[in-house]
């Protein structure tokens, strides 16, 4: 019995980690961008953005964005780096 509890207990805590927020969006004067989670994280290993420790809410404001957080990772490995590719109106 305490062996199912615990399986439960980490299928739950799986479950939230993984779904975390499939898309995102980010609305803002130059136009909404919207960061497709889910698609990310089956590319990318979560680390890659999260880090070694548990994934949590990471910042995003204009610099991140333009910076590491995003556009870096873009430039680097072919994802969209044009203005009007991450903003639309
Ligand atoms: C391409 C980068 C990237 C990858 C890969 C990625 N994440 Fe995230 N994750 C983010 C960003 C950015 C946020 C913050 C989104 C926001 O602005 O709320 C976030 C938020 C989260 C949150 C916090 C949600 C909240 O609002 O509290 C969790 C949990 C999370 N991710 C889990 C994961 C897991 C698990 C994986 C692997 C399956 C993963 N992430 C892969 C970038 C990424
Ligand atoms: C670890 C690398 C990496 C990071 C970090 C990353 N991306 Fe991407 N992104 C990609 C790649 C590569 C593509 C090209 C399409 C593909 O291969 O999925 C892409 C595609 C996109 C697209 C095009 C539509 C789509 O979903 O395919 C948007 C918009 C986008 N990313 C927004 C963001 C935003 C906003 C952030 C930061 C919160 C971010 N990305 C962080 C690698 C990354
Ligand atoms: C990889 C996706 C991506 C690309 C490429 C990108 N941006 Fe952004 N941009 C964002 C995100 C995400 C934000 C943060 C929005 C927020 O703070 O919620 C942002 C914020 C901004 C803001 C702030 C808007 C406000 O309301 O304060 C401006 C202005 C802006 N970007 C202009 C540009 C211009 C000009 C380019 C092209 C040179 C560009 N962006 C390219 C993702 C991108």
């Amino acid at each position: 019995m305490k062996k199912l509890i615990v399986a439960i207990m980490l299928v739950a805590f799986a479950a939230t980690a993984a779904f975390a927020a499939d898309v995102v969006t980010y609305e803002n004067k130059k136009g909404t961008v919207t960061f497709n989670h889910k698609a990310h994280g089956e590319k990318n290993e979560c680390k890659v953005c999260h880090g070694d420790a548990a994934p949590a809410k990471i910042a995003i404001d204009k610099k991140a964005a333009h910076g590491d957080a995003c556009k870096s990772c873009h430039k680097a490995h072919g994802g969209p780096t044009g203005c009007n590719d991450c903003h639309v109106k």
